[in-house]
């Protein structure tokens, strides 16, 4: 039979991120400049994995990849095949566990592999019912706001309650991601957030609702084209994110060293405390600068993302 194939890109949320989780707004791109192919083949016997992250067979995996394990059985089932006689092959340019979607993307594209393979249409709403499947493994209590953004690709804003509403981007200018190289744990953030919600319940409240008004700001200055103000509310985010405890002194460092070199705004991204770095500006000659300094202060790897192109 045919090989099945499914691609994914990565995301960045913009903004929003943990305050999304207690229902206020964010807002999310697709990233294109990373993402992940699956290639699914025929074999004889029980189903293998290929990955970065487990080699093996699916039946031994439930300690490594136990919500790709249950997404796989359950679409399986979904689609009435037996679990058996497939090679799922997992190639990802996503760095794992920085905030850009590795494991929402990984999930979208074993899903599309699978319908591909044996020819199926698959629909967004199915495809969300499934991938939730494995994200609610992975995030305990996620938002749904990595999967939807992978699935539309294209520029939203997200509310858990009320879904997406696509953006009419008019940004013109650069997207500087920079990733720290160091491990972000979301869920280990996310409940982070929710204990300090109980220990400081005022302040904590303060800063989510102030970081869902952000969001509902920041979408104006992406409809009107406004990226100096959004700069500002960007950085305005950080000191948020800051003060809710989901950023650490490597993150700090880095916003702080886009910032010095001309960048409009910059804030982590994601999960936090590890994990990457967002800046914008509106000159290729500025972005090159804030990536030479973000290197020079120890990021291990970044990219120029250019935001016409959305
Ligand atoms: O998966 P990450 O690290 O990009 O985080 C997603 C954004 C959070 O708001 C922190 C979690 C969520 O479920 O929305």
């Amino acid at each position: 039979m045919k090989s099945g194939i499914g691609q994914a890109t990565g995301k960045i949320v913009l903004m929003g991120e943990h305050a999304v989780v207690y229902g206020k707004k964010a807002v999310a791109l697709p990233f294109f400049s990373v993402g992940i192919k699956t290639t699914i083949n025929d074999i004889e016997g029980p189903i293998r994995i290929e990955s970065a992250c487990y080699t093996g067979l699916l039946k031994d995996a439930q300690k490594a990849i136990p919500g790709l394990k249950y997404l796989i059985e359950k679409t399986l089932e979904h689609l009435n095949i037996p679990t058996k006689n497939l090679e799922i092959m997992i190639d990802s340019s996503i760095p794992a566990q920085r905030g850009l979607g590795s494991s929402a993307s990984v999930s979208v594209s074993v899903v599309r592999s699978l319908f591909n393979k044996y020819d199926q249409e698959l629909d967004n709403k199915t495809l969300s019912d499934l991938v939730f499947l494995a994200e609610t493994i992975h995030h305990n209590n996620p938002s749904g706001l990595d999967a939807t953004v992978i699935i539309e690709e294209s520029f939203i804003s997200f509310e858990k309650d009320k879904g997406l509403k696509h953006i009419d981007s008019n940004l013109k200018g650069y997207l500087i991601v920079a990733d720290t190289g160091m491990f972000g744990n979301t869920k280990e953030s996310v409940s982070n957030v929710q204990e300090r919600l109980k220990r400081e319940p005022e302040k904590t409240k303060e800063a989510i609702d102030n970081l869902g008004k952000l969001s509902e700001e920041a979408i104006h200055d992406i409809e009107s084209g406004n990226l100096e103000h959004l700069g500002k509310l960007m950085t305005s985010a950080h000191d948020k994110l800051k003060n809710i405890g989901v950023s650490n002194e490597t993150l700090d460092r880095l916003v702080t060293s886009a910032l010095k070199n001309n960048a409009l705004g910059a804030k982590l991204t994601g999960g936090g405390n590890g994990g990457c770095m967002i800046a914008i500006t509106d000159t290729m000659v500025d972005a090159k600068n804030i990536v030479d300094a973000l290197l020079e202060q120890g990021a291990k790897h970044t990219w120029i993302y250019h935001l016409k192109e959305l």
